[in-house]
């Protein structure tokens, strides 16, 4: 199978070529380089001891992507987009012309080239403020800022589109809370400015690049009163695209699908872990809630279960031991 990546130098798409290779698949992979480093695909590349022919590419480059299309691929997986909740706030057109108007051109360019097979990176944020935990895939859907709303505008432009054409094979796969790195720690998660994200945040702090964690509120109705999310393991993310793709033609139309634990861990807990992974007790202060935070959100895994044969196998421990050999070794990331 010939399989296109897009967002293939960032955090999750550097994993799933990896993973991809690995298997057995042939991988071609894009990236406008706008927030990731090439250097992820040449160590790609020595991981896996085999080719991955790689472009510099913009979704926003209708001509490039029907040119690439055009080369024939049995299916695309999509990565590529902007992430930073804050940022979309402060831009929100940015975030909407990035990845609506950046998956339609690729939707377009793989309709004209005869390639409907898709897995896109969704989101658990399509959740919006959820009351209870775990959440199936039926929880109804809302936006809660910019970058969430591009979520549910491409799964409703799938959705769409499915309805309106045969043929489509969509898998949108919900992600939860991804974190942790290769085993081998030479590929990595790798943020530009100041990690919003709790775990890098951690690990820069056990490296010394910040004084202490700011913990985002101790009084939410959890059993310790910090935030309780479900974290998963990027290898077993990289894992579940793989388990999507080997299933895409039992997608019929568009579907969504979570891919999480389905266990929760707190603010501390993850704070505790990494502590012990990295050997030293990393500083944390208390501060206020972070607005828009909900106390506990972790996935109700059973459909991946079912629909894809898939589970999550690497506990918290193992994210935080990958997480830090990474971030040990790379201690500036990619720019080191
Ligand atoms: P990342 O930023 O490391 O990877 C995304 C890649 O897309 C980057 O390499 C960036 O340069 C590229 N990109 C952005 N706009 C582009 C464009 N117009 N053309 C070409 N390339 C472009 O992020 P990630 O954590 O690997 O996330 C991958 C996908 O998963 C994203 O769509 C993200 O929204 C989604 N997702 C991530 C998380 C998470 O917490 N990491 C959670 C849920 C969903
Ligand atoms: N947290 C801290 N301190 C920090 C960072 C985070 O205490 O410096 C806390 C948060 O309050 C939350 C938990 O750690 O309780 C996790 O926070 P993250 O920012 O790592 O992740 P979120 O669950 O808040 O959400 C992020 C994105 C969402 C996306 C979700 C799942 O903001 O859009 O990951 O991928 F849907």
């Amino acid at each position: 199978m010939r399989v296109l990546v897009t967002g293939a130098s960032g955090y999750i798409g550097s994993q799933t070529c990896l993973e991809l290779l690995k298997a057995g698949f042939e991988v071609v992979g894009f990236d406008n380089l706008s927030n990731s480093s090439e250097v992820s695909i040449t160590r790609v590349r020595e991981l896996s001891g085999k080719p991955l022919r790689f472009e510099k590419l913009d979704l926003l480059d209708k001509a490039g992507l029907n040119r690439l299309l055009k080369e024939g691929f049995d299916a695309v997986i999509h990565f590529a987009g902007l992430k930073a909740v804050g940022e979309s706030v402060e831009k929100p057109e940015l975030y909407r012309k990035n990845n609506v108007e950046g998956t339609a051109n690729l939707i377009a360019a793989m309709k004209e080239a005869g390639c409907r097979r898709l897995i896109f990176s969704s989101s658990c944020t399509v959740y919006g403020e959820v009351k209870k935990s775990p959440v199936d895939e039926s929880h109804p859907r809302s936006a809660v800022n910019p970058y969430g709303g591009t979520k549910l505008a491409v799964e409703d432009m799938c959705f769409a589109l499915a309805r309106a054409e045969q043929g489509w094979h969509i898998a949108l796969l919900r992600y939860f809370n991804p974190v942790g790195a290769d085993a081998s720690g030479r590929i990595g998660e790798d943020p530009r400015g100041t990690p919003n994200n709790l775990m890098p945040y951690v690990m820069q702090t056990a490296v010394g690049r910040h004084a202490a964690v700011r913990v985002w509120g101790s009084d939410y109705p959890t059993p310790d009163g910090t935030g309780v999310r479900d974290y998963i393991h990027v290898v077993d993310l990289a894992l579940g695209h793989l388990a999507a793709l080997n299933k895409i033609d039992d997608f019929a139309g568009a579907e969504a699908v979570n891919l999480g634990a389905g266990r929760g861990y707190s603010v501390l807990e993850v704070i505790a872990a990494a502590s012990k992974a990295a050997g030293k007790k990393i500083p944390y202060e208390i501060c206020p809630r972070r607005p828009g935070d909900s106390a506990a959100i972790w996935a109700d895994p059973a459909l991946a279960k079912k629909k894809l044969g898939w589970a999550t196998r690497r506990g918290l421990e193992e994210m935080c031991a990958d997480h830090w050999r990474w971030q040990r070794a790379n201690p500036d990331g990619y720019g080191a």
